[in-house]
């Protein structure tokens, strides 16, 4: 486990201006890709399942929901129509998190109004926004236990089958997954991210550049026995192209169907 002051040397190669330990399990976080056997206790579970529940929500409108599901023969379609990712089905834990209209939906319907406001980009912002957030103070809690997590926006990949497998009415959608273990001792390390400088402005917006972050990142890369023939910023670039979303530029129709962003 790294101090706080490597933790901040690693993000941004830099010394850290103080230590502050506590703050020391925001600043730790490395996908976890690889677990141990080691099962999550249920008394844990519930507090991370607190911990999700006790995030910001958009008017305490509470637009999400999550569906948790067992190892097993669902989890292991699951992680194939995520791109094969072994991990979904290797995980303790694998939850997906949905943003969640249908409940607001059904409390309209219940007391007769008109629910003419939720097919617009606002109100899939809010829920896809209060999904997010719910699932990070989840992670936030969960590493601070010495679980590991990784994201799967891979449950993207094939949203129809997703929907079928987890019985998903209409006015929910799969946001992304999220996997829960304790991790293997593979060594994942915390990787560099962009000067504060790149990301945070003041007063206004500035120019992006990526020299300084290509240099860092192609060493932690190389570190790491990774490709590092390639620089970040032309990668990411290519993630720009349609052909780089890997058929989820198709989402759009998914979620209409669902009864998402009709305007
Ligand atoms: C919404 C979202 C979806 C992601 N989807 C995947 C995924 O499907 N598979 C995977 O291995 N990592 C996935 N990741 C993890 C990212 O690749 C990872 O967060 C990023 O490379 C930064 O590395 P770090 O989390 O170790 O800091 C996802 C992350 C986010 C936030």
């Amino acid at each position: 486990m790294e101090s706080l002051d490597e933790a901040y040397q690693q993000r941004y190669g830099q010394e850290a201006p103080s230590q502050r330990d506590s703050l020391l399990p925001f600043l730790q976080h490395r996908s976890i890709r690889r677990y141990t056997d080691e099962t999550i206790k249920d008394d844990l579970w519930d507090l991370c399942k607190a911990a999700a529940q006790s995030a910001a929500t958009s008017s305490n409108l509470q637009t999400w929901s999550a569906v948790e599901v067992a190892k097993g023969p669902t989890r292991d379609r699951l992680a194939d129509l995520c791109g094969n990712q072994k991990q979904v089905s290797a995980a303790a834990r694998f939850v997906v998190f949905l943003g969640d209209l249908h409940r607001l939906e059904s409390f309209a319907k219940q007391h007769d109004i008109e629910a003419t406001g939720l097919p617009t980009a606002e109100m899939f912002i809010v829920a896809v926004v209060d999904a997010a957030l719910a699932a990070e103070r989840m992670v936030c809690a969960a590493e601070s236990q010495d679980l590991g997590i990784c994201y799967i926006g891979g449950i993207r990949n094939h949203p129809r089958e997703v929907a079928e497998l987890l019985g998903l009415p209409r006015l929910t959608a799969p946001i992304f997954g999220l996997t829960f273990g304790y991790p293997a001792p593979s060594g994942a390390s915390i990787k560099p991210k962009l000067r504060q400088s790149e990301v945070f402005f003041e007063e206004k917006y500035g120019t992006p550049s990526s020299a300084e972050y290509d240099a860092r990142i192609a060493e932690f890369f190389k570190a790491q026995g990774m490709d590092a023939s390639e620089p970040w910023s032309f990668k990411s670039a290519q993630r720009a192209r349609i052909e780089g979303l890997s058929g989820r530029e198709n989402l759009i129709d998914f979620l209409r169907e669902q009864g998402f962003l009709d305007h």
